[in-house]
């Protein structure tokens, strides 16, 4: 199977964004480990950071066409903004975990809202870099059974 893991805005500065709040690991080292975690059990990963909104749209809409099983996605800021975005995962109808790092619920008002958790198959916050094993974890269990 394949999953795509998909990366919104300012994720490119994992690592030296506020480490105090998204960690010490870059981008890359998470999604090496993804990466490797998917191909032991024989799945394919597929990724992709954008700071842009319509890159990350047209993604999902490839997705749909190249037949992505799941995805895990960290919308970042687009999480609290983006209808459109929004409207591209329902219109894909791919499964999907919402994914991130820090714990929404306990920082900014403007955060506690998301446009895509109402539509996943779960949500996972707080849990910085674990979330996205966490999330791979489950996605795997559901494609396999
Ligand atoms: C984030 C939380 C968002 O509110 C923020 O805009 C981000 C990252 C997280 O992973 O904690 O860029 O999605």
């Amino acid at each position: 199977s394949t999953i795509l893991v998909l990366h919104g805005p300012n994720l490119n500065m994992l690592g030296t964004r506020e480490p105090e709040v998204y960690g010490h690991e870059t981008l890359a080292d998470i999604d090496d480990r993804l990466r490797e975690t998917a191909a032991q059990q024989a799945h394919h990963l597929l990724h992709l950071q954008s700071n842009a909104e319509y890159e990350l749209i047209e993604r999902v809409h490839e997705a749909r066409a190249e037949g992505v099983d799941f995805i895990l996605i960290n919308p970042a800021a687009f999480t609290h903004t983006s209808v459109a975005l929004r409207d591209a995962m329902l219109a894909s109808g791919i499964p999907f975990i919402e994914v991130h790092l820090s714990n929404v619920h306990a920082r900014e008002p403007f955060r506690h809202h998301s446009y895509f958790s109402d539509i996943a198959e779960g949500v996972i916050c707080g849990l910085g870099s674990q979330g996205y094993d966490l999330a791979l974890q489950a996605a795997l269990h559901r494609i396999n059974r």
